[in-house]
């Protein structure tokens, strides 16, 4: 299907526009090519229509199939139409690398400099300006905003994007920006449209939540896709998905592109260094492979080699996370391949353990990846799983809010001032055992205190002004009353990014050794601030990173990062202290922040047992303590592969897990 479009521009005015600067503002170039892609979209016949409505409704749902022109069009459409009335247009995205990646785009249609009109803020990284009229934002991010400015007096059009996905924040921003709406209305303030944006077609769900919303639908650009199933249940789904794709390689011409979805990045790695290494020694005579691997951590150069077209001759696969599912557009994809499973989050409000796991996709979600395959011409989509199982995958995928823990999301809305969570207007209820779950969790911290209401204590209020989980807030706020914040601020610092730790599988001794100087018995958390400290010594030296095996760019997020907390410490007042050598003091602030999450050796294994839930659980092989027995520690997060494993831990003595919260521990003093 070809859209009308409006003719190139007179070679005058293209003449004239070429001699501009590139970026001007108001003014900037745009290439005719990027003009002419835009005219082509699906959404571009639907223009006038979908302005027009958005001009007379309050809100609105606009359903569209991924590659339409959603994220990167709308907003645009509705500037240049001035429906914002000159303010700012609030886009969210459930993941930061769509949010960067999609204003990226954006800005060049725009032909203004990223920051300038069109911007983008994620966690820890602001790129917005007083010019900024366009902003991609991550739906955490304008859930915080909505901490300080609860009507959200600043856009006066917020787009809930991806809302299919129903992350758990986008799933509270329904009811805040519900919220907000209404009362702006009532108190004469500047009304306050919602745009909520999907690419599946659960509509009847989101339009009764929002008071019987309208709901636009796009006309999408969908060819057929021949889905082969799996004769027989698969046991190892990235070894099928390799022998796929090699099927598929030999057999079919060149530049038909193929992507293929796991689950994870350390899977996607190896799942990558594996199809390069049958490449390489391949003896017959294959079209070559361009291999790029995609999933939400990569640092944003090489994710953007996955949208270079692939060169004649050559065939690209796209190893990616479910990423690719409906948040990012890749052209050029022929062939899918389907896994079937994915990385999720599952909480268990009765052990509240929390956990990342591989569990299966839902048939919606199935049916997104296939879609992936048919968006320019007919494509084929291998499942690796037979169809009786696909007859078994639910319809709808469980909204993240009814499978996460809430203790932060908690922690949130009562900053926000709503106090009666369990009737808070979700569109979709958490448990009422969760809501309970994470009261206890946040009680346990001293955030709140229940009286006839829950409420947020000084310490609470003091947790919720740092973009954290609430351990790890918690864990600042206790390192300020023992005098090492500036140790606890590094060790938290890294912990909120992608590993600074390299270990590239060929040289995987030499990195090993490398390491070594850095190790600590103590403990993962003191091995990152010995490496910090050595960082810091050389001035954050590209050689020492290189010989030591660390990742440069990663320990410069993690300086930025602790730039930003201790910017919030500072407007707290926070005194800037140090311990120096004593890490037992950090060690014991870890143990009084994280005593959740703390683990005891059972006697004559090499197991442990978590304190909170008594589940066995093992030290995960990437820890420096994996070859040790200490007999508590306290760990990071937990993972669920072939067995339960810790990964971060910290060595801790059991009296200070019992200091920390002798009411939570008096059924069982640890170490009794
Ligand atoms: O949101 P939706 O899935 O409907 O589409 P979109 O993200 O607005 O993408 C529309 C088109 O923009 C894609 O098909 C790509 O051709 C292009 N695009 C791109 O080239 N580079 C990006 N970073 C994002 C989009
Ligand atoms: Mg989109």
């Amino acid at each position: 299907m070809r859209m009308p479009d409006d003719g190139p521009p007179s070679k005058k005015f293209r003449y004239t526009v070429q001699h501009r600067s590139t970026y001007d503002g108001n003014n900037g170039y745009v290439p005719e090519k990027l003009q002419q892609e835009r005219r082509n979209l699906p959404i571009y016949p639907a223009k006038g229509k979908i302005i027009n409505q958005i001009q007379r409704l309050d809100t609105a749902i606009l359903i569209g199939e991924t590659g339409s022109g959603k994220t990167t069009q709308i907003p645009q459409y509705l500037l240049e139409a001035n429906v914002n009335k000159n303010a700012i247009i609030a886009i969210t995205q459930p993941r930061r690398v769509a949010a960067i990646t999609i204003s990226q785009r954006v800005a060049e249609e725009q032909g203004t400099e990223l920051g300038q009109r069109v911007g983008y803020c994620v966690r820890f990284e602001d790129v917005t300006s007083e010019n900024t009229k366009i902003k991609y934002m991550t739906d955490g991010m304008l859930l915080r905003e909505a901490i300080l400015d609860p009507l959200m007096k600043r856009y006066s059009i917020v787009i809930l994007d991806e809302a299919h996905e129903r992350t758990i924040h986008t799933d509270v921003l329904f009811g805040v920006v519900k919220q907000a709406q209404a009362r702006r209305k009532s108190r004469g303030i500047r009304p306050l449209k919602i745009l909520v944006m999907s690419a599946t077609m659960d509509v009847d769900h989101f339009s009764a939540y929002f008071n019987a919303a309208p709901v636009l639908y796009l006309e999408g650009r969908q060819y057929p896709v021949q889905v082969y199933y799996a004769p027989e249940p698969q046991s190892d789904y990235t070894f099928s998905s390799i022998v796929t794709l090699f099927q598929i390689h030999r057999v079919e011409p060149p530049n038909k592109d193929i992507l293929m979805f796991l689950t994870g990045q350390e899977e996607i790695e190896s799942a990558v260094r594996t199809i390069r290494d049958i490449t390489r020694s391949a003896e017959e005579n294959m079209a070559p492979l361009i291999v790029c691997p995609l999933y939400a951590a990569l640092p944003s150069y090489a994710q953007l080699k996955v949208f270079k077209p692939t060169p004649r001759g050559c065939r690209k696969v796209i190893v990616a996370t479910n990423i690719a599912e409906t948040s990012v557009t890749i052209q050029g994809i022929k062939f899918v391949i389907d896994s079937g499973v994915v990385k999720a989050k599952v909480f268990n409000p009765n052990s509240g353990l929390d956990l990342l796991k591989v569990v299966k996709v839902s048939k919606a979600q199935a049916l997104q990846r296939t879609g992936r395959a048919g968006r320019e011409s007919a494509g084929s989509c291998y499942r690796l799983y037979t169809e009786q199982e696909f007859e078994h995958f639910s319809d709808n995928t469980v909204p993240e809010i009814q499978r996460c823990n809430l203790s932060s999301v908690v922690l949130q809305l009562l900053a926000l001032g709503i106090s009666d969570i369990i009737n808070f207007d979700f569109m979709d209820k958490p448990s009422t055992e969760s809501i309970i779950a994470a009261v206890h969790q946040l009680h346990n911290l001293g955030a709140v205190v229940k009286e006839i209401s829950i409420k947020l204590t000084p310490v609470g209020r003091q947790m919720a002004a740092f973009p954290l989980e609430p351990r790890l807030s918690k864990t600042l706020l206790i390192a300020k009353e023992n005098n090492c914040l500036e140790e606890i601020l590094t060790i938290v610092s890294l912990l909120s990014v992608d590993s600074v730790l390299v270990t590239p599988q060929s040289k995987r001794e030499e990195a090993l050794a490398a390491r070594q100087k850095f190790v600590s018995s103590e403990g993962d958390h003191i091995m990152l601030l010995n490496i910090y400290k050595g960082y810091k010594a050389v001035k954050g030296s590209k050689e020492w990173c290189m010989e030591n095996f660390i990742n440069q760019r990663n320990m410069k997020t993690a300086t930025e990062v602790r730039k930003q907390l201790y910017d919030i410490c500072e407007r707290m007042e926070f005194p800037r202290k140090s311990c120096g050598n004593d890490t037992a003091t950090i060690r014991k602030c870890l143990a009084h922040g994280f005593f959740m999450n703390a683990a005891e050796l059972q006697k004559d294994s090499s197991e442990y047992t978590s304190l909170s839930s008594r589940k066995t659980v093992s030290i995960h092989p990437s820890s420096v303590l994996f070859r040790c027995k200490p007999a508590y520690v306290i760990y990071n997060e937990l993972i669920q592969t072939t067995k339960c494993y810790m990964r971060d831990l910290c060595v801790v003595d059991p009296d200070w897990l019992y200091e920390a919260a002798p009411i939570y521990f008096k059924r069982k003093k640890p170490g009794t």
